[in-house]
């Protein structure tokens, strides 16, 4: 599949989601929960779960809904990572914040039951318990301490202190990098792929997604709130630490480009058929938001 292929087979799986009708008591729920999933994000972590699995073996069709279970699971970082108790933003994926249109009540809620509604879209699925149970295994360890919230906790906790650049990996390879090592891994889980899949698909998520929170540093500064869908100079603003910051926007593009051909390389380790895989590093590489 092309890249708009997938996102179109992505966004229509996303659609069958939380469809409650308007006399379900918690419908507004369900509504703010469909509200940010369906403003229409990159979809890059869903993508690299099918075509991980595709290239892995797997039939990608029965694994959507774990692509699609790793976006609830974003979304819901999203929506936290917004309110005002965090980032205090009020511009994501083009459209107001969650908290802004719903309320922080409703939108910490939204959050928490994205977070349920994707393991359990993984657990109801049709694939073989034991690979449900490791794409679940691996999104948890993902998400946790010592992943995306872990990371989201020292991101709040240092703001304001000057890190080394070993402290500001240690914040990103959670925060961001985690999820997009498991997007990669459970593709490859979903298809029933090897060991040496699983640590190749590692390998490259783990450097994908550096470089992925580098250009997204970049663009906090670089971009228009217009072309990027959310605001610029929130980072400055809550004093983050961030790659710009530490090494300028000149170091950072060669970071990135450092990355990318390191994440491209590796994937021939264990994979033959990687030329998507490449050509979504490279696009995201220099994105534009
Ligand atoms: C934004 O992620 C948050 C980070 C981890 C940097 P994306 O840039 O993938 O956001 P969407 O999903 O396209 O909105
Ligand atoms: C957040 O990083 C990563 C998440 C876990 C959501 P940022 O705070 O830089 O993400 P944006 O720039 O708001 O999308
Ligand atoms: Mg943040
Ligand atoms: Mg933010
Ligand atoms: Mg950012």
């Amino acid at each position: 599949m092309t890249l708009n292929e997938y996102r179109n087979r992505i966004d229509a799986a996303l659609a069958e989601y939380f469809t409650l009708s308007e006399d379900y008591p918690q419908a507004r729920l369900a509504e703010a929960m469909r509200y940010s999933l369906l403003a229409g994000g990159k979809r890059i972590r869903p993508m690299l779960v099918l075509e991980f699995c595709r290239i892995a073996g797997g039939d990608v069709e029965a694994a959507l809904p774990v692509a699609c279970a790793i976006e609830m699971l974003h979304t819901y970082s999203l929506i936290h990572d917004d309110l005002p108790c965090m980032d205090n933003d009020d511009l994501r994926r083009g459209r107001p914040t969650n908290h802004v249109v719903y309320g922080e009540c409703t939108a910490v809620l939204a959050g928490d039951t994205l977070q349920a509604e994707a393991f359990g879209t993984i657990l109801r699925c049709d694939l073989p318990a034991e690979r449900k149970a490791a794409c679940a295994e691996i999104l948890a360890g993902a998400v946790g301490l010592d992943g995306m919230c872990g990371g989201q906790y020292l991101d709040m906790s240092w703001e304001g202190r000057k890190l080394t650049e070993q402290e500001l990996t240690e914040i990103n390879s959670r925060k961001t990098g985690a999820l997009l090592v498991a997007a990669c891994q459970m593709g490859v889980a979903a298809a029933g792929g090897s060991r040496l899949m699983l640590d190749t698909a590692g390998h490259f998520g783990a450097a994908l997604g550096m470089a992925f929170q580098i250009r997204d540093d970049m663009l906090d500064v670089l971009s228009t709130a217009e072309e990027l869908g959310k605001p610029i100079g929130s980072d400055s603003q809550e004093n983050k630490n961030t790659y710009m910051v530490l090494m300028g926007e000149e170091g950072c593009r060669q970071t990135v480009a450092r990355l990318t051909d390191f994440a491209k390389n590796i994937l021939g380790e264990a994979f033959d058929d990687t030329a998507f895989l490449c050509a979504l590093a490279d696009s995201l590489a220099d994105r534009k938001n």
